[in-house]
C-alpha cells in the first residue's frame, strides 16, 4: 500500500504574516476535514519554515517541506540552505528537481542526484520532480515518456531498492504548470503508469507499487477528483491552489 499525499508548493509567495495565516488555516482545516489516510504537506519558502514547523509539530497528518536544499552539508554556499538547517525547523520533506529550479538555476540530473543523496543522508524525504516541456510532448507521447523516465534514471537509479521503497515522485508537465492548461486525467494516468513501469523494470513490481507518484500542473478543486482517480495517481503537488486554504483542502479531500 502506498501513501496518498497532497503537497502544496507555495513557491515564492506570502509574507511572514500571510504565511502564518495560511498555515494556521490549513492545519485547522486539515484536522477537521482531511481524510486520515492522506498526508498533507506545505512546501513553504524558507522564511516560513520555523513558524509553520511549530504549527504542524503536533498535527497528526500535516507536515512541511523545503522547496530545495543544498547538495552540500554546510559552509561557504551563500544563499543556499542545508539539510541540517531544514531538519532543525522540523521539516520532513524536501521538494527537489522542480522544473523552475532546473530552468532558472540550471539544475542538472547529476546535481539533483547529489541533492537526493544529501537529503536522504539527513533522513529527509525527497519529493522528486520530473516532467517534460511542451516541445517534447509535441514530438509524441512516447518521446515524453522516454524524456521523463530518463530524468528518473539519471537522478534516482543509483539508489537501492530499499531506499526507493515508498519514494515520492511528482510528475509535473511543464506545459501545465501555472498555465491553467491541466494535463487530462488520461494523460496523467498514462505517464504515471509509464513511470511506475520504468521503476518496476529496475527494482521489481513490489518496490514500484510502493512509490507515491503525485501529479502537478494546474491541479484545482475542479479537476483533482478526476485526476486522483487514476490507478497510478497517488495525489498532487499543488502550486497556485495551495495559496488558498479552502482550495487546497478541497483538493486534499478529492480522493
Ligand atoms: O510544484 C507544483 C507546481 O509546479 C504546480 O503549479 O500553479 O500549476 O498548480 P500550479
Amino acid at each position: 500500500m502506498r501513501n496518498k499525499i497532497v503537497a502544496g508548493n507555495w513557491k515564492m509567495n506570502k509574507t511572514l504574516e500571510e504565511g502564518k495565516i495560511l498555515a494556521s488555516e490549513v492545519v485547522n482545516m486539515a484536522a477537521d476535514e482531511a481524510p486520515s489516510d492522506v498526508t498533507v504537506i506545505m512546501g513553504t519558502p524558507a522564511i516560513h519554515m520555523d513558524a509553520v514547523g511549530k504549527l504542524v509539530k503536533d498535527a497528526a497528518n500535516v507536515a512541511i517541506a523545503a522547496q530545495d536544499c543544498s547538495a552540500h552539508e554546510a559552509g561557504a554556499y551563500t544563499g543556499e540552505i542545508s539539510v541540517s538547517q531544514i531538519k532543525s525547523v522540523g521539516a520532513k520533506y524536501v521538494i527537489l528537481g522542480h522544473s523552475e529550479r532546473r530552468e532558472y538555476h540550471n539544475e542538472s540530473n547529476e546535481l539533483l542526484a547529489a541533492k537526493v543523496d544529501t537529503a536522504l543522508a539527513a533522513d529527509l524525504k525527497p519529493i522528486f520532480c520530473c516532467g517534460e516541456a511542451l516541445e517534447t510532448r509535441e514530438q509524441g507521447d512516447d518521446v515524453a515518456y522516454k524524456f521523463v523516465c530518463d530524468q528518473l534514471t539519471a537522478s534516482l537509479f543509483h539508489l537501492s531498492a530499499e531506499v526507493m521503497t515508498n519514494f515520492i515522485i511528482a510528475y509535473e508537465p511543464i506545459w501545465a504548470i501555472g498555465t491553467g492548461k491541466t494535463a487530462s486525467a488520461e494523460q496523467a494516468q498514462l505517464m504515471h503508469a509509464e513511470i511506475r513501469k520504468h521503476i518496476a523494470a529496475k527494482y521489481g513490481q513490489e518496490v514500484a507499487d510502493s512509490v507515491s507518484i503525485l501529479y502537478g500542473g494546474s491541479c484545482k478543486p475542479s479537476n483533482a477528483n478526476e485526476i486522483f482517480a487514476g490507478a497510478d495517481v497517488d495525489g498532487g503537488l499543488i502550486g497556485g491552489a495551495s495559496l488558498a486554504s479552502r482550495d487546497f483542502i478541497d483538493i486534499v479531500k478529492s480522493f
